[in-house]
């Protein structure tokens, strides 16, 4: 009992260390955007092809794939509302859950097992934080700033933070900035939210990133997300006003700095990130 009792103690952390310092390149990665208009540039840009059999046709998610260099890229979208028959993009996490799962299930499944997943899209910033429109962000980590559950027990998995695979590299040879990005159901901000996302010291707030994450954390699939900032939390005009105004130079920067990223990080261990 005694030696096997420290070989467990011994050799578990060990083979943690090896596993996240593997040396494995990047060759299949998956990109995670949730609106269509967010998406659409770079699936022009990089000639990517829509495969119409990689999620059941019942689900609303669409999935776009290629090759760039040496990288096998799936972009994933997540689709129309047809349950509300709004027609609008599927934001918020509950989507992003879901297609992300779904996808790396697939690819898993079909051993093709992901090496990265990157959440690319938009976020509101704070300019407290150092964030400007059009700023592009690679988050350290991700929480969730509206899942309050005040039972002891139950508060930090309501928070739910989770580092991102760190890319001080990449951020430098994108010249993008990097923080926390904090996840919220809603585009607004109430006050308790604000509260929970200076907590978790937030330069940027999304809909998505902290539940794709947790999706990763369950494929053991390193993630990091790339969002650019398309309005200023803490300033002085209507979130979803300037969200509208600046939605395509959004588009537009993400579709600049997305090809970028690939181009740097395929062919890549993680360690070089
Ligand atoms: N996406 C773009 N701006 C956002 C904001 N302010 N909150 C949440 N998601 C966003």
């Amino acid at each position: 009992f005694t030696s096997t009792f420290a070989l467990l103690f011994t050799t578990a952390p060990l083979s943690h260390a090896v596993s996240t310092m593997s040396s494995k390149k990047i060759h299949n990665v998956v990109i995670a955007i949730a609106m269509e208009a967010e998406a659409k540039p770079f699936i022009e840009h990089l000639k990517l092809d829509q495969s119409k059999d990689f999620f059941n046709p019942r689900s609303p998610f669409q999935a776009y794939q290629g090759k760039y260099n040496e990288c096998n890229l799936t972009v994933i979208t997540n689709g129309k509302d047809e349950v509300h028959g709004t027609g609008v993009d599927n934001v918020g996490t509950i989507p992003a859950t879901l297609a992300t799962y779904l996808a790396l299930d697939k690819l898993e499944v079909d051993d093709n097992k992901v090496d990265l997943l990157i959440n690319a899209g938009t976020c509101g910033g704070f300019k407290s934080m150092g964030a400007e429109v059009g700023d592009v962000f690679l988050t350290t980590a991700v929480a969730n700033h509206d899942r309050r559950i005040p039972i002891p027990s139950f508060t930090d998995y309501g928070i739910g933070k989770i580092e991102s695979t760190n890319v001080p590299n990449l951020a430098k040879a994108l010249d993008a900035k990097m923080g926390v990005c904090t996840t919220g159901n809603s585009l607004d901000a109430h006050d308790i939210d604000h509260h929970h996302m200076k907590e978790n010291e937030a330069s940027v707030k999304d809909m998505e990133a902290a539940a794709i994450a947790w999706t990763c954390e369950m494929h053991k699939t390193p993630h990091f997300g790339l969002k650019v900032v398309t309005d200023i939390v803490d300033g002085d005009k209507p979130t979803q006003e300037e969200f509208m105004e600046n939605l395509g130079t959004a588009a537009k920067s993400l579709q600049e700095a997305l090809p970028k990223a690939i181009e740097f990080i395929c062919g890549k261990d993680h360690g070089e990130l």
